[in-house]
């Protein structure tokens, strides 16, 4: 297993549309290895969710794990996801990325989200997320779009450094994802 680098804001890779993994690619030693990483690299960097563009790698994966009891959510690796469905209802809350380093801002997301993708054993799966959940799954979609919670800010009067963050709204929950 290996660490791998973080891409930031700014490298053109995050805003690439990925590409779809070819199924027949899913099952080969050097993809799960990949799966791997991407999950030992996210739990390094205290993350909740991570997508391939984020370590450089132009392709339809992502990967997410929130331990705990009361928003957490189970490992989930997502292979060419689609979103299928969106709630109606939406919320907003603080969201910070692992390509964003210092700044959090506001973004409003669907509450629920049904999604469709391919698991690691290439095995297709529907979804339905809430919560913490759904906002981790549409924010990693973005990053499969070539898109950053920045870009859905409709308002850019909360957006703020960690140090004021931590002075002013550490009360409020925030995600690093
Ligand atoms: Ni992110």
């Amino acid at each position: 297993m290996a660490v791998l680098k973080i891409v930031k804001l700014g490298a053109p890779v995050l805003r690439q549309i990925a590409e779809s993994v070819p199924p027949d690619t899913i099952g080969t030693r050097a993809f799960q290895q990949f799966l791997d990483d991407m999950l030992e690299t996210m739990v390094a960097a205290d993350g909740i969710g991570l997508a391939a563009p984020q370590v450089s790698h132009s392709e339809q994966v992502l990967v997410m794990e929130c331990k705990g009891e009361e928003h957490g959510f189970p490992q989930t690796i997502m292979i060419n996801p689609t979103i299928v469905g969106l709630s109606p209802v939406t919320a907003e809350g603080w969201e910070g990325c692992l390509s964003v380093d210092g700044l959090r801002g506001k973004v409003k997301r669907a509450v629920g989200v049904r999604v469709k993708f391919l698991d690691r054993d290439g095995k297709p799966v529907e979804l339905d997320a809430s919560g913490l959940y759904a906002i981790c799954v549409q924010h990693e979609i973005d990053h499969l779009q070539g898109k950053l919670f920045l870009d859905r800010m409709t308002d850019l009067s909360t957006l703020t450094q960690i140090e004021e963050f931590d002075q002013y709204w550490r009360t409020d929950s925030v995600e690093v994802i």
